[in-house]
């Protein structure tokens, strides 16, 4: 089997510049890290606020570098440099609205504010790209409450058999969904 790769997108004017630390981006991998006993490589970028920068990104990870699962933080909120949802709605041929209701439903019981996230989720080829709001503790919060569809949803787009570290998050898969021999 070819190698998994997760690609992971910090989108930041201030950490792209090198203004502010990057703690998004090493949050996403922290909690995939624990999430996933496949192996995997991640894939990371730290990038402006930028909409024509974000989706030559989100395509490079999809199509070349070959990620299955796309992690985006930040810049999903209503400021007018928060563009990231416009950038993944481009690139994605498919937008799986369950994910954003369920982000931000679950997200709402922690916080009011988190009303202002417009954070989406998306397939693009054999890649599922999920948003995340750019606080770092929104996104273990987030991916808590989605994580659970994700190696199946990954399945159905033809993607790797991701396994996870069941004691962390358990996977859903339907009892008729087979595990691949080799
Ligand atoms: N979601 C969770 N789970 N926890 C949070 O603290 N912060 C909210 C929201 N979603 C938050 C959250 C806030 S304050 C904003 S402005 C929006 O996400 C958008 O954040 P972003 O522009 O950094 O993506």
């Amino acid at each position: 089997m070819s190698e998994v790769k997760i690609g992971f997108v910090t989108v930041s004017d201030r950490a792209s510049r090198g203004e502010y630390e990057d703690l998004g981006g090493p949050a996403m991998q922290a909690w995939i890290q624990k999430a996933l006993k496949t192996p995997y490589t991640p894939v990371a970028k730290v990038i402006e606020d930028d909409q024509t920068l974000i989706e030559e990104t989100l395509i490079h990870l999809a199509d070349e570098a070959g990620c299955c699962l796309i992690l985006t933080t930040g810049g999903t909120g209503p400021a007018k440099r928060d563009v990231t949802p416009e950038a993944t709605e481009v690139v994605c041929d498919k937008i799986l609205d369950g994910f954003a209701e369920q982000m931000r439903a679950v997200s709402l019981q922690y916080v009011p504010t988190a009303i202002l996230s417009r954070q989406i989720a998306g397939i693009r080829g054999e890649s599922l790209i999920i948003n995340l709001p750019g606080k770092p503790s929104a996104i273990g919060e987030c991916l808590e409450a989605v994580f659970p569809a994700v190696p199946y949803c990954i399945d159905l787009i033809e993607g790797p058999y991701l396994e996870t570290n069941e004691d962390f998050i358990k996977a859903f898969r339907p009892k008729h969904a087979k595990k691949p021999t080799e």
